[in-house]
C-alpha cells in the first residue's frame, strides 16, 4: 500500500480509544478561553508561550504542567466544553467508542465538588452519544502519589454516580508509588463493580506490572511497557488475553523510548499480544489518535494487516459487551473490503 493510502486507510478506519486522559485533552487555546472566563490569570502570556513549555524529561515533569492545567477547570460548563472538545475530535478521527480517564482528586484539590465535575462530563457525553454517535465509558482514576485515605474518600464520593462510572484506574506519579498501596481500596472498588485498571511499567519497574496484575486484579494494564523485558510475564499476558493501552507518542515526549523505532510495539503484536494504540494526553503529546498510529506504522513499518489488528484489539480490549464487540469488528471488516475497492 502506497504512503497516502495508509495514513488514509488509518484515518478512517473504525477503532476505539481506551487510554485517554480528560484533563489531558486540554489545548492551549481552551485553556486560555477558560481561564479568561474564570478570571484565572495564567502565569503564560500566550498559547505559544504555554506550547513552548511542553517540553519533557521525565514523567514528573509533564505531570507538574498537567495539575496546574487542570486548576483553570471551575464550573460544570467547563467540563462540559472540555469532554465536548475530545468527543468531537475523537468522532472525526472514526473512533466509535471511547474510555476515558478522569481524575477526581485533581479537582477535588481544587475546591470543585464531584458532582460539579462529573456531570459536567457526563452531560457532554449524554450529547455526544446522541449528536455524534459516539459509544463513551468513563474510568475514575486513583492518583497514586496521594494516600489510600484520599483514594479511599474519593471511591465514597464516587458512589452515588456509580452506575455511570465503568471502571477505576491508577495515575500520576509511578515511581515509589508501587500498586501495593491501593490494594485495599481495588478490592472494595472491585466489590462495587469497578472494573479495574492501572498504569503500570510505564517508567515504574516490571514488578509493578505483576503486582498490579497478582494484588489488584487488574483486566488491562495502562502502557505496560516494561513487560518486554519479561519473557514470563508476556506469555501469562498472551495466555490470559489481558490487554496493552500503549501510547507511542506520549513514550516518546516523555522520554520513555528514545525514537520510536526502538517502541515495542511491534514485539508484543509479534508475540500475540492484545496491543493497542491510544493518545493518553493529546494535547500535551503533540497528537490525537490517528497521528500515534501514523507515527508508528512509519517507524516500525506497520503493514495494512498490522493496522486492522490494532482497530480489531482496540475493541476486542474494551470493556463493552460482546454483542458490541462483534457489532463493532464486523463495522472494520466491512470498511475493510470496502476501502480494497475504492
Ligand atoms: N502516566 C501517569 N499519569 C498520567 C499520565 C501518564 O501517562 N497521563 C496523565 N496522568
Ligand atoms: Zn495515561
Amino acid at each position: 500500500m502506497e504512503d497516502n493510502n495508509i495514513v488514509e486507510f488509518i484515518c478512517k478506519i473504525p477503532k476505539a480509544e481506551l487510554h485517554l486522559h480528560i484533563e489531558g485533552t486540554f489545548e492551549p487555546e481552551l485553556m486560555f478561553k477558560i481561564a479568561e472566563r474564570n478570571h484565572i490569570k495564567l502565569k503564560y502570556q500566550s498559547v505559544d508561550e504555554l506550547k513552548a513549555a511542553y517540553n519533557f524529561n521525565n514523567l514528573q515533569e509533564f505531570l507538574d504542567i498537567y495539575y496546574i492545567g487542570s486548576r483553570v477547570l471551575k464550573t460544570e460548563q467547563d467540563f462540559y466544553d472540555l469532554t465536548m472538545a475530545y468527543l468531537t475530535k475523537a468522532s472525526g478521527q472514526h473512533i466509535m467508542h471511547t474510555e476515558i480517564f478522569f481524575d477526581p482528586q485533581t479537582h477535588l484539590e481544587n475546591g470543585v465538588p464531584f458532582p460539579v465535575f462529573f456531570n459536567g462530563i457526563y452531560n457532554a457525553i449524554m450529547a455526544a452519544e446522541k449528536v455524534l454517535g459516539i459509544r463513551v465509558e468513563l474510568i475514575m482514576c486513583f492518583l497514586r502519589h496521594l494516600d489510600e485515605a484520599s483514594a479511599f474518600d474519593t471511591l465514597e464520593q464516587s458512589l452515588p454516580f456509580k452506575d455511570k462510572i465503568i471502571g477505576i484506574g491508577l495515575d500520576s506519579s509511578e515511581k515509589g508509588n508501587p500498586p501495593e498501596k491501593f490494594r485495599r481500596v481495588f478490592e472494595k472498588a472491585v466489590q462495587y463493580g469497578f472494573m479495574p485498571v492501572a498504569h503500570a511499567g510505564e517508567e515504574g519497574p516490571v514488578d509493578y506490572i505483576h503486582e498490579a496484575l497478582e494484588l489488584l486484579k487488574i483486566k488491562r494494564i495502562d502502557h505496560g511497557n516494561r513487560s518486554k523485558d519479561d519473557a514470563h510475564l508476556l506469555s501469562k499476558i498472551a495466555l490470559h488475553k489481558i490487554p496493552l493501552t500503549l501510547c507511542p507518542l506520549s513514550n516518546l515526549k516523555l522520554q520513555v523510548v528514545k525514537d520510536l523505532k526502538e517502541h515495542p510495539l511491534k514485539h508484543f503484536l509479534d508475540n500475540d499480544i492484545v496491543a493497542t494504540v491510544n493518545s493518553d494526553d493529546p494535547a500535551y503529546f503533540g497528537g490525537y489518535l490517528n497521528e500515534n498510529i501514523i507515527a508508528v506504522q512509519q517507524a516500525l513499518n506497520l503493514q495494512k494487516d498490522d493496522i486492522i489488528r490494532l482497530a480489531k484489539n482496540s475493541f476486542e480490549a474494551s470493556f463493552i459487551s460482546a454483542e458490541q464487540k462483534k457489532h463493532y469488528l464486523g463495522l472494520v471488516d466491512a470498511f475493510v473490503s470496502e476501502f480494497k475497492s475504492h
